[in-house]
């Protein structure tokens, strides 16, 4: 049995991994936390799970990795200043394990694989990530990793910066500039978790889509990452592409 704690077990995300863990006969739901709960009842978890807030994530990660404790975080808002943090607390740790999961549904970790694969053949990359308005964070952490990887894509393949003649703009209009890639966030009553890719080319136009319609979506990436922790390399780990087999 993996036994698996939770970190923001109260929460949309936090209350669905608690029923999924409990419900797979390898994995025993050892801790719950919420917030203002201690941390104390995770010592002795095999696995931590964080899916909290961003302005509170980093404090739950120290305080595992300095307690020797493997930890998946779902919690977004993991930018490059935040996982080289991590990575330094990690060198103090050795033989612990983090795993940063920017989006735990298989489709969209796919989408973003696409994306990658796409962006040298095309001139043009944007993206428009759409969230239920629920959510504190915009550009979304998947938003954020797409245009790190279409960026790298496009360096690659000495492709410049996507054209643009915009001269005057009202502020926020072309988005936020992640990487050189214009990301645009919209916030709406009845979606989940949505995203398109747009690449423009020739007289043509590539759209990469995902939707995750329920959190149902991210459960499977959550119970692979938990299965597939030990197996990691010790030190930190960005993304499930690697337990994917996609490299
Ligand atoms: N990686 C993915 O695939 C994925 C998917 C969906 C959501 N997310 C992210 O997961 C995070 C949580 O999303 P949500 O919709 O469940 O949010 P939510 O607000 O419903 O839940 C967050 C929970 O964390 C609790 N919390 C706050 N501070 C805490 C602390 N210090 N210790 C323990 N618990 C604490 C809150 O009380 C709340 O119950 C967000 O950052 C969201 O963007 C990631």
């Amino acid at each position: 049995m993996i036994k698996t704690g939770v970190l923001g077990a109260k929460g949309r995300m936090g209350s669905q991994v608690c029923r999924t863990v409990d419900a797979a006969g390898d994995l025993e739901l050892s801790a719950a936390v919420d917030a203002d709960d201690a941390l104390d009842s995770l010592a002795g978890c095999d696995v931590v799970v964080d899916f909290t807030d961003p302005g509170v994530v980093m404090e739950n990660l120290r305080w595992c990795v300095a307690h020797g404790l493997d930890v998946i975080v779902g919690t977004s808002g993991f930018d490059d200043m935040r996982l080289a943090v991590a990575a330094e607390w990690l060198h103090r740790a050795p033989g612990t394990r983090v795993l940063i999961v920017p989006n735990f549904s298989v489709g969209a970790v796919l989408m973003m694989r696409f994306a990658q694969l796409a962006a040298p053949f095309f001139e043009s990359a944007e993206i428009i990530e759409l969230h239920h308005p629920a959510k504190a964070d915009a550009p979304s952490g998947t938003a954020a990793r797409t245009a790190t990887l279409i960026s790298a894509a496009r360096a690659a393949a000495d492709l410049g910066p996507s054209p643009d003649a915009t001269a005057s703009e009202m502020d926020g209009a072309r988005g936020a500039v992640l990487d050189g890639v214009h990301v645009h966030s919209v916030r709406l009553a009845g979606l989940l978790a949505h995203q398109e890719v747009l690449l423009g080319g020739h007289g043509e136009v590539l759209t990469v889509r995902h939707d995750s319609l329920d959190r149902a979506s991210f459960m499977p990436g959550v119970l692979m990452a938990v299965r597939g922790l030990a197996s990691l390399p010790a030190g930190l780990t960005v993304g499930l592409e690697g337990m994917l087999g996609l490299g």
